[in-house]
């Protein structure tokens, strides 16, 4: 499973890029609010210099026509731009016109099994399924992730699945476990997927028993 950072904070990107495990990076529209910044643009261009694999844009208009035309213009921002479109039927039309212009696309706000069908059927690269979301909602996200997993390796259909709104560390056990090609994670949960611990009194005890022999020559 790849590892994606869920995020516009370009200090996070920076400090994920070094790890050397963070291959993409998904944003959106609330993300990007969050950085006080109106330019989407430049903040794009910085995460896709900062990260060469494939950077997730959203689109922000409603009909076929209008997105087609927005995910030019964004794709047109750096060679590792995706477009994020939601399964709605002008999204999906919109999914097949940019198939078609060869601009990968990361279906977006995927709930159910069908969607992310249709999503694949129109050449999405990516389908994402929305864990968290639909945890708060009562449903089981997870479940999800697995069924969508299943079918699309029953059809051997060639469309990515990324595990999103990944709320905490054991998400990314259980995405990784579900079979999920890329668990898209926030900076915080990556963080606690480091951490363990045994390995901080592992650490803390090789370098006490150590500093002792030292001492003792
Ligand atoms: C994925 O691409 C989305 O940006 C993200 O995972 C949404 O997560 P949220 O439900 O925490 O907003």
């Amino acid at each position: 499973m790849r590892i994606f950072l869920d995020t516009a904070n370009i200090d996070q990107i920076r400090q994920g890029a070094k790890l050397g495990i963070v291959s993409g990076v998904t944003t959106n529209p609330t993300l990007v609010s969050k950085e006080k910044t109106a330019d989407y643009e430049a903040v794009v261009k910085e995460i896709c210099s900062i990260i060469p694999g494939p950077v997730s844009v959203e689109v922000l208009a409603e009909n076929a026509e209008s997105m087609i035309k927005e995910a030019h213009l964004k794709a047109s921002w750096a060679p590792n731009v995706n477009i994020k479109i939601p399964p709605t039927a002008e999204g999906l039309q919109a999914i097949t016109a940019l198939h078609q212009d060869k601009i990968k696309v990361n279906m977006t706000l995927c709930f159910s099994v069908n969607q992310a069908i249709l999503g694949a059927l129109a050449g999405a690269s990516y389908v994402s399924p929305f864990v968290g979301r639909l945890d708060d909602a009562g449903h089981n996200g997870m479940e999800l992730v697995k069924d969508i997993v299943d079918v699309f390796a029953h059809y051997k259909f060639s469309t990515e699945v990324i595990a999103a709104s990944i709320r905490h560390p054991e998400h990314c056990v259980a995405a990784a476990k579900a079979g999920a090609h890329i668990a898209t994670v926030p900076y915080s949960v990556l963080m606690k997927m480091i951490q363990h611990p045994l390995t901080d009194v592992g650490v803390a005890r090789f370098l006490s028993d150590w500093q002792s022999v030292s001492k003792g020559k």
